[in-house]
């Protein structure tokens, strides 16, 4: 058998075994999607959003990408974003990190990855720049590796504060709360790092005031 064919097998399983558990699970989750969070999170296969926090099908609206950035002019991120916060009317989003996350070591080198993966982890690199004289004094290269780790998630959750999206669902709706986390590959926990609750100011220069 293919490696891929095993896939298809194991959900015809699943799936036989979700409707003999309860057999008005899928009809029930066709029909609704009320999900409170949106996850954005490292493509990474090793951490997988419901798995890691025990949820179902429907709880979480989810979107991965390499190094779980959030950049203003990724349409898909944007699209995302939009539908999750003015159409779900997700309550809170998780930018959900890992330490060990393989883009955020690759832009800690100085190894040429052809674009476009040289422009994705810029932004990292930039992460990086804003934050130098922190990081650059931490002489243990895995402790500064996951200190990079943190403070991309914190970096990430600061550039949903600053669109036109987050700050309209603030200022009409008093949500969504902003979280950023890491997970731990080594013990799979969630270590919280970051919090902006609705309605926090951020530098001037980026709240818009005619909203
Ligand atoms: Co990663």
């Amino acid at each position: 058998m293919k490696a891929y064919e095993k896939l298809l097998l194991e959900n015809k399983a699943w799936a036989k075994e979700k409707t003999e558990d309860d057999p008005g699970y899928f009809e029930r989750l066709s029909h609704i999607q009320t999900p409170e969070f949106l996850w954005i999170g490292c493509s990474d296969s090793r951490v997988p959003a419901n798995e890691i926090t025990n949820t179902q099908p429907g709880e979480i609206f989810v979107h991965r990408n390499v190094a779980n950035l959030v950049i203003h002019t990724d349409v898909n991120l944007l699209s995302v974003l939009e539908y999750a916060v003015a159409h779900l009317k997700i309550k809170h989003v998780i930018v959900c990190g890992h330490y060990g996350c393989g883009g955020v070591k690759a832009a800690m080198t100085n190894h040429d990855f052809k674009q476009v993966l040289n422009m994705w982890l810029r932004n990292i690199k930039d992460v990086y720049r804003l934050h130098r004289s922190e990081l650059d004094d931490i002489n243990d290269e895995t402790k500064r590796f996951n200190r990079l780790v943190e403070l991309n998630v914190v970096e990430q959750v600061q550039h949903l504060a600053k669109t036109s999206i987050i700050q309209r669902a603030w200022q009409n709706e008093q949500r969504p709360h902003l979280h950023g986390w890491v997970y731990d590959l080594k013990d799979g926990i969630i270590n919280p790092v970051f919090e902006m609750t609705a309605g926090t100011h951020i530098d001037p220069l980026y709240e818009y005031d005619d909203l």
